[in-house]
Parts: C-alpha cells; sequence; structure tokens
C-alpha cells in the first residue's frame, strides 16, 4: 500500500510517503520567515503553504519512484492548526483523493504525535504513556491501542512550548523559543533563580504563572533592562528551563507509579528538548520502562506522523467522507 500524508497545521509544510510500510519520503518545510514578527503570522502561513504543496508533493513522489497514480490512500492532518494553513493541505488532499479515486483519511494532529514513536524502529509497546509537548499542547495520554486511549491530563493554560516561546521572546531571543532558550541555557546556571513549579491537580501542567515569575523577576531585579548582562539571560534562560522540566517529570513520573505501562513515550516540538531528553531517560531507568523518543525530524511538525496514523485508522476500518470534516475546526478533544 502506497501511502500519501500531508501537514500543513502551522508553519511547516510537509509531505511524506510511506510505501508498502517503508517510509520513503518525509519532506519538511519550514517557514523560517516568521521569525522577524516574533510569532507565526496565519495569513503568511497560509499563502507559504500554497506556494510549496505542489512542489513537496512532487518532490516526495520522484523520491519515492512514484507516480500520483500509484498512491492507494490519502491523508491529511484537519485539525488542531491555524484555519487557513490546515485549509490548504487538507482541500488539496481532498482534491487528489476525488481526482484519483483514492480513499481519503483526515488526521488529527495531536494523534498523529501520539503515535510518533511508532516512526522509530524499536517501537512503543501498548499500554504505554506519552507526553505530547507542542507549542499549542501539553497531553499526558495512556495510550492502549490504536483505537484507544485516555487523556490522564493537560494544561489549564499555556502549552509547554508557548511557556518557551513566551519566555524567549521576553528575553530578546528570536522565534521559536524553544531551540533559543536551549541554547543559551547551556551557558547559564539552572540553579541561580528558584522559579516556582505550579500546582495542579491530576495530571494536570500550568505553565502561565512560571511565566509571570520570570517577568516579575526581571522587573525586580533589573528595573533598568540594560543592566541585564549576557550571563543574567544565560541564567534566567536556564533556571527557567529547569523549571519546565520539572514540572512535566513530576507529573509523568506519578502517572508511571499509578498506571501499568510498558513503555514510555515523550512526543512533540518540544521533545527536541535535550534536558527534557535526559529527564526522561532518567524516569526510564528509574522505573525501568522501555522508552520512546522519536528522532530529531519526527518530534516537530512532519507529514510522516500523518501517514502512519492515517494508516492505522483506515487498517482498523475507519472510513471518511469527502465532507468529512465538513471544516477544518474540530479539536483533538472532540475525538474522544
Ligand atoms: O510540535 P511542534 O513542531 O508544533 C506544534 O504543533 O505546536 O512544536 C513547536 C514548539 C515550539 O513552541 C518550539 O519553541 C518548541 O516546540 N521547541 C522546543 C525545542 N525545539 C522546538 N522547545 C524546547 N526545546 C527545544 N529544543
Ligand atoms: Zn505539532
Amino acid at each position: 500500500m502506497k501511502i500519501l500524508g500531508i501537514e500543513s497545521s502551522c508553519d511547516e509544510t510537509s509531505v511524506a510517503i510511506n510505501s508498502d510500510d517503508k517510509l520513503t519520503a518525509n519532506l519538511i518545510s519550514s517557514q523560517d520567515f516568521h521569525a522577524k514578527y516574533g510569532g507565526v503570522v496565519p495569513e503568511l502561513s497560509s499563502r507559504a503553504h500554497l506556494q510549496i504543496i505542489i512542489p513537496l508533493v512532487k518532490d516526495a513522489l520522484k523520491k519515492s519512484n512514484l507516480e500520483l497514480k500509484d498512491i492507494d490512500l490519502i491523508c491529511s492532518t484537519a485539525g488542531p492548526g491555524l484555519i487557513g494553513a490546515l485549509l490548504v493541505g487538507l482541500t488539496f488532499a481532498k482534491g487528489l483523493s476525488y481526482s484519483l479515486n483514492k480513499p481519503f483519511v483526515p488526521v488529527d494532529h495531536i494523534e498523529g504525535h501520539i503515535y510518533s514513536g511508532f516512526l522509530m524502529e524499536d517501537k512503543p509497546e501498548f499500554p504505554y504513556l506519552t507526553l505530547v509537548v507542542s507549542g499549542g499542547h501539553t497531553i499526558l495520554v495512556l495510550v492502549k491501542s490504536f483505537t484507544e486511549m485516555k487523556v490522564l491530563g493537560t494544561t489549564v493554560d499555556d502549552a509547554a512550548g508557548e511557556a518557551f516561546d513566551k519566555v524567549s521572546k521576553m528575553l530578546g531571543f528570536l522565534y521559536p523559543g524553544g531551540p533559543q532558550i536551549q541554547k543559551n541555557a547551556e551557558l547559564g546556571d539552572e540553579n541561580k533563580i528558584d522559579f516556582p513549579v505550579a500546582e495542579t491537580k491530576g495530571y494536570d501542567f500550568s505553565f502561565s504563572g512560571l511565566k509571570t515569575a520570570v517577568l516579575r523577576y526581571i522587573q525586580k531585579n533589573y528595573p533598568n533592562e540594560t543592566k541585564l548582562t549576557q550571563q543574567n539571560l544565560y541564567d534566567i534562560a536556564a533556571s527557567f528551563q529547569k523549571a519546565v522540566v520539572k514540572a512535566l517529570t513530576q507529573k509523568t513520573k506519578k502517572a508511571i507509579e499509578n498506571y501499568n505501562i510498558n513503555s514510555l513515550s515523550l512526543v512533540g516540538g518540544v521533545a527536541a528538548n535535550k534536558k527534557l531528553r535526559e529527564a526522561f531517560t532518567d524516569l526510564s531507568y528509574k522505573y525501568q520502562k522501555k522508552l520512546v523518543i522519536p528522532d530529531l525530524q519526527y518530534c516537530g511538525d512532519n507529514a510522516a506522523m500523518i501517514a502512519f496514523r492515517g494508516k492505522t485508522l483506515y487498517d482498523s476500518g475507519k472510513r471518511f467522507g469527502l465532507d468529512y470534516p465538513p471544516y477544518p475546526s474540530f479539536r483533538f478533544e472532540d475525538f474522544k
């Protein structure tokens, strides 16, 4: 079976081809130009997706030695994400499906991340616990099979990636903030400032208080911003990163202790974070659980995970008309 996957929910256009269970292409075109605006500009994002999607599909086919007529299944992210951006990939995929007379599967972006560990050679084993940490979501999920999962907790305010991006902006670094904080934190002392970890119920997370704590710390200690030295910035970045990693690890640890799991997984854009990966490696040793963290190319937004999730839905017997979803606004929660 030859599967075409398309992802266009935010600032990455990605096209993947899975040919007889082998990933033959996973092309990702990142819209770096948003950096100068300090965040993703939705309208510019939609236009950039439009410009690149056809060349990217052609390149993916060429790389896989296939032609469009060889494709058996077309999968596309249908939400959540920026509406205009989603519409580009979704309507393109539906158009292809209609013209080729091949089935179409709409995929929830978060579910794409949740199963992204399966893109690795060493795959997660059900039931597994996965922490989805991206720019828009922070969700702890117990994954029982390809058709059953339970959301244990989520953020009550900002997502972890959003907190990285906002604090990065406060410190004057570029967008996206996660990689910038990580880079600057390497030169800082993570024990310099004791930033708070929010107390939340159950397995929920909260990062808005931490973000405010960073702002208050700067306002209180450096009322005249020019006094902030480069070393101060490094120390703030390192101490903030430590608090985020602690918050994420604490709840994951609690879930490992309370649920019977075979594997542990860390997915989404923030899963690229070195300190977080180290913390999860420590957890996996401590509790003797198999750990699956996707390679960097599968942590950020990519179509390989969309093609994979689409295939599992199709294999489990799910079929979708081209009128589904009627508009790309349904949220992760609507699937449950
Ligand atoms: O999953 P993703 O690519 O897009 C969404 O679905 O949101 O995640 C993007 C997020 C951004 O907030 C970015 O700052 C964060 O992932 N990120 C990181 C790192 N690399 C990307 N956060 C912390 N450390 C990193 N190394
Ligand atoms: Zn994502």
